[in-house]
This record gives structure tokens, C-alpha cells and sequence, in this order.
């Protein structure tokens, strides 16, 4: 279904083109002055050029043709040259219903489906999740969400961190802590248990205390280095240890990420990449590209045009272990063979950003990909603290997601006491209530943020019921339900959208109407902020015409009828965009 925009380029164009010009001139985008006009056309403009006539002429020409088709409201030529459009009250009113009426709203939807893989989460096993992990999260379901509902055949691969050198850190630590456990024992060949031996706890201080005695300890740092070399050449009793940190490790990952709604379709991870590794080496080989540098199997990815130098990957140390690039390389020979992705992004932070460029030049030249394939990195800014440096807990180190989540909860929990929110509602559901205000306004004091730029974590903002937040669009849409509910109750039905009969109630309409654009944009740039901006957008001009406006007990049944429809258009369009963002909406609060 084309959207209004694409519908008006399409009219317009056949006009440019019966007049004798381009149809490509015919380009309709919305306006940028809504006092003038609700869309625009500019092309009489290049047009000028390209015909050598003055543009004015052109577009006096064009509007011509279109001036007696129903659909406009009013069609003119403006100097210098613009054409600007306003469309006709009685089609907005049925393009309105219609899309009241169809299941998806009349958004677009591919006719080409790409297949993408996304990658983000990327959370490490046995180390707990902690902030750096959110945006990620966030960002990567949003855009998981939306280019699913735009028709793609979408892949979110969490990408788990569970080859590196932190297993063998806990292999080790484990070993000290309880030496007689039967995965050390080299001579055991039968079965091995299948309860794990250590609870989420155990595994939660394994790493920290691993890790900070392999800073003091040499000969522990090499026997772990040597640990992880034994996992990952397939020593029996580390891959049944392996096995169990990683399960103890995801069913905690699973009930975090829960929290957030964000869902993975594949629970990959680096792991998985391993069996690549020797095809890659192949083919680095074969292509001689990778040379030995220092000891090292690395490949040059500098272009002479690079404004800042680029190093070459490094595919292996001297002591034969394998890098985070080597990883990455082979996970796209993975998901080449097992997916086939025309595109492949990867939602990790801005800081990794060189680690992608030198990753994806690699892969290029040693032509994992086929050429038309995009790779790319779709980057993040931080959260900061007050002090705009990355958010950090009060004792300065780095806060885990689930502290994090405690705090946001807790201050929801606060707020809604001051305001009486939910006040009314029975515990378990005020209980829920609270959460999903707390989880929404922690995902728009995110999302609302371009997602390449930093941004200041104040709970407090986050939190208020005014300005661009979560909560105000939960407010919003528990207004519209209620009202919808209301005049059920008296009897009040819905019907056909009528043309508006106010200049508020025609901007909301028009902005209905361009949902489907932003959608594309925020899927072309990979920016949920634009999905927030339309959100806010379409709160704002609800609201006031929800006070301007006399609703359920209007005495012209027809024109409540027609709100009534509007006001569930908004619902719908609302809850679905939410959606997209994975936010829940309470349904009374
Ligand atoms: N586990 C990595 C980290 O914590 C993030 C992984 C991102 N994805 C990737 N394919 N490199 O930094």
C-alpha cells in the first residue's frame, strides 16, 4: 500500500509527464511551512533547469493538469516556482477510515523482502549484564521490530560473548575454589552430571575474582589463556563445564531481557563462529592476504584515502590464539551459510567503531560477502551520568542492568505514589503498572535520542507525566481507552470519519496519514528517535484536541460518531508504533 506521499508523487508525476516533462520531477515530500500547505512539490524548480523555461511557467503548467481532481483541496503555483499542496477535507476523512479499517493500519509494507541479520545484546556469559548492555538492547529490538512490521525477513542474533578468555578465567577460578570436581579430572570418560555445579551466584563472583587475581597472578593468567585454548580445542570435561555456565548463564540473560521485552530470535554466539575459523584461515590463505607480522597472522585493511590509520586486523597471535576480529570474521561466514542475509547490522557501541571498520574491510577483501551485501555498523552513543561521563554506581564502578532496572523501578514507584497513579487499582496490578512506567521512561529517555549521540540518564525527567517521555504517551493512550470506554458504555458508537471541521483535528489527520513515511525513514536511517518523534507528534495534537473539543457528549451524533472512529485510529496507531518500540501500555492506570 503506497502512503498518501508516495500516492500524490505518483499523481503528480503523471502531470509533470503529460505536460512534457520528467515524471521523475514529480517528487511530492511533505511540507516544511504547514501554515502554507500540507505537501509539496519541487520540481518544477530543477526542472527550470533542465527545459531552460522559468519555473513558474513550469508549475503553472503542471497545477493545470491536476486543479480539477478531487483529491485536492487547492493545487498552486508559488514563487519561485514551488507547487503546494493541500488535499481535500472529504479525502482525508475517507483515506482515514480507511486506514482505521485495514489490519495494518494501510502502512507499507516490502515488496522486495530483504533478509537481515541484526546482532545486538551481545552480552558476555558468566559476566553479568550491566549498562553498557542497554542501549543495545533497546535500539536493536526497535529496529528488529520495525523492519519486521515493514515486511523484512528479520534475524536478531543476540551474539553471546562465551569463547573468550573469561571462560578459561572461570575454568580456573572454579578449579580453586573446588579442585575435586570430575570435569578437572583428565582420566574421566564416563557422563558428567547433569545438575551444574555452580548456582548463578557462584557464577556471578567467579568472573570478578578470576579476574581481578589473573591482574596480580602471571602464572594464573597463563593457565587460564591455556584453559581457554583447551575449551576451544574441545577438552571434555571444560565443554561439559562450558555447557553448564552457559545455561545457568542464559536463564538469567532470558529474565533480564524479559524485563526489557526484548526477545532474541537465535541465542547464538561466538561460539558458534568456531567451526568457521579453518575455512576463514582457507581462504585468507588462498587469497593471500593475511602475512605474518611480529609472530602474528594479520591482514592490511588501509585505504590510501583514510583520513585517520587503520590498522591491520589481526587474525592470530603468535601463541596461536584467536581475536575478537577472527570471531567476528568467521560469524559471517556463519551466517552467509546459514541465513543468506542480503544485510547484516551490528547495534554495538560507537567506541568498537574502528573494530567494524577493519572487520567488514577484511571481510571484503577476502570476499566472505558477495558485493551487493551491506554490512554495517549501526553505532551508539553512551549513557551518562550528570558529570557527562559514562554512568557509573555511587561507588564509581560500572552499574549492572538489574540495579539499574531496581532504581528505575523504585523511582516509578515513587512518582506514581506522589501523583496517585494507579492509586485505585488493586495491588498486583499496581505492582505492574509501575514497572511498565519505569521501563518506558527509561526506553524513551533513550530512544528519543538519536541513537549515534551521548545523552544524560535524570530518572527524574525520564519519569515526568509533561515533555517527550514514556509515561506521557502511557497517559495518553489510557486517556483515549478510557474515553473509548466510556462511551461504550453509554451507547455512544463509532462510524465513518468525517472531513475535520478544525484545524487541529485536520493536523492529526495529516499526521496519521504520514506514519507510513517516517516508518521508511526511520528504517532507511536506522533511527527509532524518528519513530519517538512521530509518537510525540501524534500525543501532542491528540491531546489538544481532546481539550478543545466536546467528545462523548457532543450533540451531533454523527461528528461523535466520526471522533469516536479518530480517536481509535489514534489508539491503534499509538499502540502499534509502541509496539515497534517494545513498550508496554497499561490498560487503566
Ligand atoms: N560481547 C561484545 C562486548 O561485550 C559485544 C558483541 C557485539 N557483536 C559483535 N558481533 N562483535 O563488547
Amino acid at each position: 500500500m503506497p502512503t498518501v506521499r508516495q500516492f500524490l508523487t505518483r499523481v503528480v508525476s503523471d502531470a509533470f509527464e503529460k505536460c512534457g516533462y520528467a515524471p521523475e520531477l514529480g517528487h511530492v515530500t511533505r511540507s516544511d511551512r504547514e501554515d502554507l500547505c500540507q505537501f509539496q512539490c519541487n520540481g518544477a524548480l530543477s526542472a527550470a533547469k533542465l527545459y531552460r523555461k522559468s519555473p513558474m511557467q513550469i508549475a503553472a503548467e503542471v497545477t493545470d493538469k491536476l486543479r480539477d481532481n478531487p483529491i485536492f483541496g487547492s493545487i498552486n503555483a508559488v514563487p519561485p516556482g514551488f507547487i503546494n499542496i493541500i488535499l481535500d477535507d472529504s479525502f482525508l476523512a475517507e483515506k482515514a477510515f480507511e486506514m482505521l479499517n485495514d489490519e495494518r493500519l494501510l502502512l507499507p509494507k516490502a515488496e522486495k523482502p530483504k533478509t537481515i541479520v541484526i546482532d545486538y545484546g551481545g552480552p558476555n556469559v558468566a559476566k553479568p549484564l550491566h549498562i553498557g548492555h542497554l542501549r543495545t538492547a533497546i535500539i536493536g529490538e526497535a529496529l528488529k521490530r520495525l523492519a519486521r512490521f515493514l515486511g523484512h525477513i528479520v534475524i536478531g542474533d543476540v551474539h553471546l560473548g562465551d569463547w573468550g578468555l573469561q571462560m578459561g578465567l572461570i575454568i580456573e577460578e572454579l578449579r580453586l575454589k573446588q579442585p575435586g570436581l570430575v570435569y578437572f579430572d583428565e582420566n574421566h570418560t564416563d557422563e558428567y552430571p547433569e545438575e551444574p555445579p555452580v548456582t548463578l551466584e557462584d557464577l556471578n563472583s567467579l568472573y570478578p575474582e578470576a579476574s581481578l587475581r589473573a591482574k596480580n597472578d602471571e602464572e594464573f593468567r597463563r593457565a587460564a589463556q591455556k584453559a581457554t585454548n583447551e575449551l576451544q580445542n574441545g577438552r571434555r570435561g571444560y565443554v561439559a563445564l562450558w555447557r553448564h555456565f552457559l545455561s545457568v548463564s542464559i536463564n538469567d540473560l532470558k529474565k533480564s531481557y524479559k524485563k526489557l521485552n526484548v526477545e532474541f530470535d537465535k541465542w547464538l554466539g561466538e561460539s558458534d563462529a568456531d567451526k568457521y575459523v579453518p575455512e576463514l584461515l582457507k581462504i585468507l590463505e588462498d587469497k593471500k592476504i593475511a602475512y605474518l607480522s611480529d609472530g602474528a597472522l594479520v591482514v592490511d585493511v588501509a585505504l590510501p584515502e583514510d583520513e585517520e590509520p587503520v590498522p591491520p586486523v589481526i587474525i592470530s597471535k603468535s601463541d596461536g590464539s584467536q581475536l575478537y576480529a577472527t570471531t567476528d570474521l568467521a560469524t559471517i561466514l556463519q551466517r552467509v551459510r546459514d541465513f543468506n542475509p542480503d544485510e547484516m547490522w551490528y547495534v554495538v557501541d560507537n567506541r568498537q567503531a574502528m573494530h567494524f571498520k577493519q572487520v567488514f574491510r577484511a571481510a571484503r577483501r577476502a570476499g566472505l560477502v558477495d558485493d551487493g551485501v551491506g554490512l554495517y555498523h549501526t553505532g551508539f552513543g553512551t549513557m551518562n551520568g550528570k558529570d557527562g561521563k559514562p554512568y557509573k554506581t555511587r561507588e564509581g564502578g560500572v552499574m549492572r542492568l538489574s540495579d539499574l532496572i531496581e532504581t528505575v523501578t523504585e523511582a516509578a514507584r515513587r512518582k506514581t505514589a506522589e501523583s496517585e497513579t494507579a492509586a485505585d487499582l488493586p495491588e498486583d496490578e499496581r505492582e505492574r503498572v509501575i514497572e511498565q512506567v519505569g521501563i518506558a521512561a527509561l526506553k524513551f529517555g533513550d530512544l528519543i535520542n538519536h541513537r549515534t549521540k551521548d545523552y544524560v540518564f535524570d530518572i527524574d525527567r525520564f519519569l515526568s507525566s509533561e515533555g517527550k517521555t514514556g509515561p506521557y504517551l502511557q497517559y495518553t493512550v489510557v486517556r483515549i481507552k478510557s474515553v473509548l470506554r466510556k462511551a461504550a458504555e453509554t451507547g455512544a458508537e463509532s462510524g465513518e470519519i468525517l472531513p475535520p471541521e478544525n484545524e487541529v483535528e485536520r493536523a492529526l489527520i495529516i499526521r496519521l496519514l504520514g506514519v507510513g513515511d517516517m516508518l521508511l525513514r526511520a528504517f532507511e536511517e536506522k533511527a527509532p528517535n524518528i519513530i519517538c518523534e512521530i509518537l510525540f507528534d501524534i500525543a501532542g495534537l491528540f491531546n489538544r484536541f481532546y481539550f478543545e473539543n466536546k467528545i462523548i457528549t457532543n450533540p451531533d451524533e454523527k461528528r461523535r460518531a466520526s471522533w469516536l472512529s479518530l480517536l481509535e485510529l489514534v489508539s491503534k496507531t499509538i499502540s502499534l508504533l509502541l509496539d515497534i518500540l517494545a513498550t508496554d501500555v497499561p490498560e487503566r492506570m
